[in-house]
């Protein structure tokens, strides 16, 4: 979704914007732009890539030490140079940049239009600049924080004024942003990326702290405009991990880093030689786990589909009755809530809105909150009463896929830790999970191998419009996740069923030649999934099996099977999805789709 970055100190900005810029493109945008501040503003932006913003600029030689940039994600209004960012006032004196949404900008933008603003875009943005205008006095924190008493909604922005080029002025409310401090200039980002090859130091913006931020000087300040101290903190993680390291596309190279992703996660907490789970930051007891009549998951997307898969985990080793919602459903379907749930939030981002609102209507209802996050630091992590980190490492492409087997790996761990507590599984029954656990790795490197193998199934089937996914039981998460991959990156229409229910209705779209992805992870649902084969296969489908090693029978039903490692079958979806990610992969990559950056999608959907 729209990125912001800002750069203020003693080297040309335009180039390192462009360089923040790039480093936000897998978030997903349609159009870009830059203002570089001093005593005159210069703004250029363009709809479409970086590459066209890029191409304007070389040609001119906008010189400034100063400046905000953007990529868009159009919500008010289409793709479009005028709609593009940042955004003027009338004189071009005050520019901005915005990622999220200014619910009641009809209102303000009917007020200010009485008071004689024009406006040239279709963007809530616009808003935002004549209105710190109409409120500028001579003092650019004064007047925004005057917007800020008037506006609605969620948003971070950045504001710079040829009145007070000395400063680069933001605010954060359930958008993520965060400052880089270098030495005598410094950056501004919706993301760490965009600012670590400049410097590894970071702040990070509290919900309502708006900072001002010069090329020596940071302050900090909260919602009643007190002066905030804030730490540093470090980056430890490379420039490397957001690079593509001779992968042709970020998920190839996140698919292949998910054996990593799973150890790392498991590191000192699943450990042989030691009993039990070790979730050193999680604060709840026993005590508390005694009250909890409930547990909620909310999440979106890819972390949906592993609540689902964490449901089941959480139900069959803790006993305590799981309800799972989508994050955006959540307040609808979900009312009983209360002071004896426990919610769990499940975000790779941490950063996604309709998550966030969730847990903040969780935390309403008196609900403890615990989150399974990826992105340290991040707004969901910070509002959590307690975080299980994954440790997948920046995860670039839009499609997940290191994110969702390491929120497994991390469902698994907090099943295990919450059953320890409760005592409602046997040490020799925890162990023998944990032992499972750590052959994980090895096993998606198993798969791995196969690589080859799903690339040219994927060739030859390319061309297909229409797919379903069936699988019953773990399988059908797994089969919605599958389905989820396949479509949001080679943009082929696939549907995922619960095998079970195809007869009921959608069975009747099975037609000679029709692509049926159908998994058999769970032996004690073996059979009836052969049978549920066998129904599409007498109306002619053609059935791509995804099968454990010894389900050797499924070759003769099936028109062709991909083999996963024998795994303990509580634990199959970390394994299971391997194949299917990688057959995504190869057909969005085989019909020439934008595999990284697919149309339409943003990888931190911050808008609701
Ligand atoms: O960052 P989050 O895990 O909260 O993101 C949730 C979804 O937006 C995300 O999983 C989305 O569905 C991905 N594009 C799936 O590949």
């Amino acid at each position: 979704m729209c990125g912001i970055v800002g750069y203020i100190g003693g080297n040309q900005a335009v180039p390192v914007l462009l360089e923040g810029l790039k480093k936000l493109e897998y978030r997903g945008y349609d159009s870009a732009g830059v203002a570089i501040g001093g005593s005159r503003i210069c703004v250029r932006k363009y709809k479409g890539r970086l590459s066209v913003l890029a191409k304007h600029l070389s040609s001119e030689n906008l010189d400034g030490t100063m400046g905000i940039g953007h990529t868009r994600w159009a919500t008010h209004g289409e793709p479009s140079d005028m709609n593009a960012h940042p955004h003027i006032n009338k004189t071009g004196g005050i520019a901005v940049v915005h990622n999220g949404i200014i619910e009641n900008y009809m209102q303000i933008k009917a007020f200010l239009i009485e008071k004689g603003c024009t406006f040239v875009s279709e963007t809530d943005t616009e808003v935002l600049a004549h209105y710190i205008d109409y409120f500028y006095d001579g003092d650019l924190t004064e007047a925004v924080r005057k917007v800020l008493r008037e506006i609605r909604g969620s948003y971070a922005f950045a504001v710079i004024s040829d009145k007070e080029p000395d400063r680069i002025v933001c605010v954060k409310k359930e958008n993520p942003l965060i400052i880089g401090a270098g030495e005598g200039e410094n950056f501004i980002a919706s993301d760490i990326p965009a600012v670590l090859n400049q410097t590894r130091n970071i702040y990070l913006l509290e919900e309502n702290e708006l900072a001002v931020v010069k090329k020596d000087q940071i302050i900090f300040y909260n919602e009643s405009g007190g002066v905030v101290e804030k730490e540093k903190f470090e980056i430890n993680w490379d420039v490397s991990a957001a690079e593509k390291g001779g992968y042709e596309h970020f998920m190839l190279k996140e698919i292949h880093e998910q054996p990593k992703a799973v150890r790392d996660t498991m590191y000192a907490r699943v450990k042989r030689e030691e009993p039990g789970i070790k979730l050193d930051k999680i604060t709840l007891t026993n005590e508390m786990l005694r009250k909890i009549s409930r547990i909620y998951i909310v999440a979106c997307g890819t972390a949906y589909h592993a609540g689902m898969v964490a449901k089941q985990a959480l139900e069959n080793m803790t006993g305590i009755p799981v309800e799972v919602a989508i994050a955006s459903e959540f307040r609808y379907v979900c009312p009983t809530v209360n002071r004896d749930s426990l919610t769990i939030v499940i975000s790779q981002s941490g950063e996604t809105l309709d998550t966030l609102m969730a847990l903040k209507e969780a935390k309403k209802k008196g609900s403890r909150v615990l989150s399974i996050v990826n992105v340290q630091g991040s707004t969901i992590a910070r509002e959590s009463d307690d975080v299980l980190y994954t440790r997948a490492g920046p995860e670039i492409a839009v499609a997940s896929t290191k994110g969702y087997t390491s929120q497994l790996t991390a469902i698994y761990q907090l099943a295990l830790y919450l059953a320890c507590l409760k005592g409602s599984l046997s040490e020799t029954e925890i162990e023998e999970i944990k032992s499972e656990m750590l052959k994980l790795p090895e096993k998606i490197e198993k798969i791995l191998e196969k690589q080859e193998e799903i690339r040219s199934f994927a060739k030859q089937y390319a061309s297909i419009e229409d797919v379903f996914y069936l699988g019953r039981g773990l399988d059908y998460a797994l089969a919605l996740e599958g389905s989820l991959k396949l479509k949001e990156i080679s943009y082929i229409h696939s549907e995922a069923y619960p095998a079970g229910e195809l007869k009921h209705g959608t069975i009747a779209l099975i037609v000679p030649g029709t692509v049926v992805i159908a998994i058999l992870t769970q032996n004690a649902l073996y059979e009836k999934m052969i049978s549920n084969i066998r129904e599409v296969k007498a109306r002619g489908a053609f059935v791509l099996a995804i099968a454990q090693e010894d389900m050797g029978e499924v070759e003769s039903v099936a028109d062709h099977v991909i083999f996963i490692p024998r795994v303990d079958a509580r634990l199959a979806p970390v394994v299971g999805i391997v194949p299917m990610q990688l057959l995504a992969y190869y057909m969005a990559a085989e019909r020439g789709c934008d595999v990284d950056k697919p149309r339409n999608l943003a990888k931190s959907v911050t808008v609701e």
